[in-house]
């Protein structure tokens, strides 16, 4: 049995715009990595955090990482196990592309790796919906379920959990961007309504069965026809400075489709290319210049293979 490891974990772009809370896609870059070892005291220790300023708690029941580690502990009655976590941040925090996912899945991982490969990929999701729980107050698993899986996932049911890998088209890239403005998903989450009208839902709904139709059948077109939010988008993009500006670029320079990645303050445009997706970042990040606001950019093509020791 290995003593040590070191794992990377993808970024995610969660709800993909019209299917919030249930459907989610992993991206090559950014990711978050995890290196955890055995130790002779049992317990799970968070020994070291970098790339966070200082932002996140060292104490293992506040940690996202170890909780969830502690949990799958408990739940394979191995509470006698000790392991020391170091975890390096390698993406911003409060973005919107999942980063409290990528660091929980990343650790949850290393230890299944660890102790032998008990549980499946699918089988952690939940024990990573608990460090999600920990992260913003509800135990999404639209960013969690794509960071382990890869690709593009739908949750299909929260009670009893089901999650469906979807195939993803060949040659599909996303363009994010993320303006460095600070939106914690917590605060995101409590600006939603909580009813919706009736004729708001059949728009929702339609477009999701559509958008999964689409990536079953490789129909772009159909894709980006269905990339439409009429729930949550109107809300939130209020707090993303130049939002309509870089869906006008997006949509001129040729995205599939465009929208909020997660609860932003990052967006994101599926392309047909890296080339479409290069093009679409740089103007959004000009604008954002322009109205003097710092941004970063990720062009990744699709994550198809999820979590890899490294
Ligand atoms: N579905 C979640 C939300 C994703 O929109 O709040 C958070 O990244």
């Amino acid at each position: 049995m290995k003593n040590s490891i070191k794992v990377f974990a993808p970024a995610t772009v969660a709800n993909v715009v019209c299917g919030f809370d249930v459907l989610g896609f992993a991206v090559n870059e950014p990711g978050d990595e995890v290196e955890m070892r055995f130790t002779d005291t049992p317990g799970v220790v968070i020994k070291k955090i970098t790339g966070d300023d200082g932002r996140l708690p060292l104490d293992s029941a506040k940690n996202t990482v170890s909780a969830s580690v502690q949990h799958y502990l408990k739940h394979i009655n191995r509470l006698d196990v000790g392991v020391e976590i170091e975890l390096h941040k390698k993406m911003p925090i409060g973005s919107g592309l999942g980063s409290s996912s990528a660091s929980t899945v990343a650790g949850l991982v290393a230890i299944n790796k660890l102790m032998g490969d008990l549980l499946t990929a699918k089988e952690l999701v939940p024990f990573a919906m608990k460090g999600e729980e920990l992260a913003c107050g509800y135990g999404h698993a639209d960013n969690v379920a794509p960071a382990l899986l890869g690709g593009f996932v739908l949750v299909r049911s929260y009670e009893p959990l089901d999650v469906i890998s979807l195939p993803t088209p060949a040659g599909m890239y996303a363009a994010i961007v993320y303006p460095e403005v600070d939106v914690p998903t917590k605060d995101a989450r409590q600006m939603i309504r909580s009813k919706v009208a009736l004729k708001d839902a059949v728009t929702q709904w339609g477009n999701v069965a559509g958008l999964v139709s689409g990536l079953f059948m490789n129909d772009f077109d159909l894709i980006g026809r269905s990339m439409q939010d009429v729930l949550v988008e109107p809300t939130r993009s209020i707090l993303i400075p130049g939002f309509e500006e870089m869906r006008k670029l997006a949509t001129e320079n040729g995205a599939i489709g465009f929208g909020i990645s997660g609860s932003g303050p990052s967006v994101f445009a599926l392309t047909r290319n890296e080339e479409t997706a290069r093009i679409i970042t740089k103007s959004q990040q000009q604008h954002l210049h322009k109205i003097n606001i710092n941004s970063k950019a990720f062009v990744s093509p699709v994550n198809a293979e999820g979590p890899r020791v490294i």
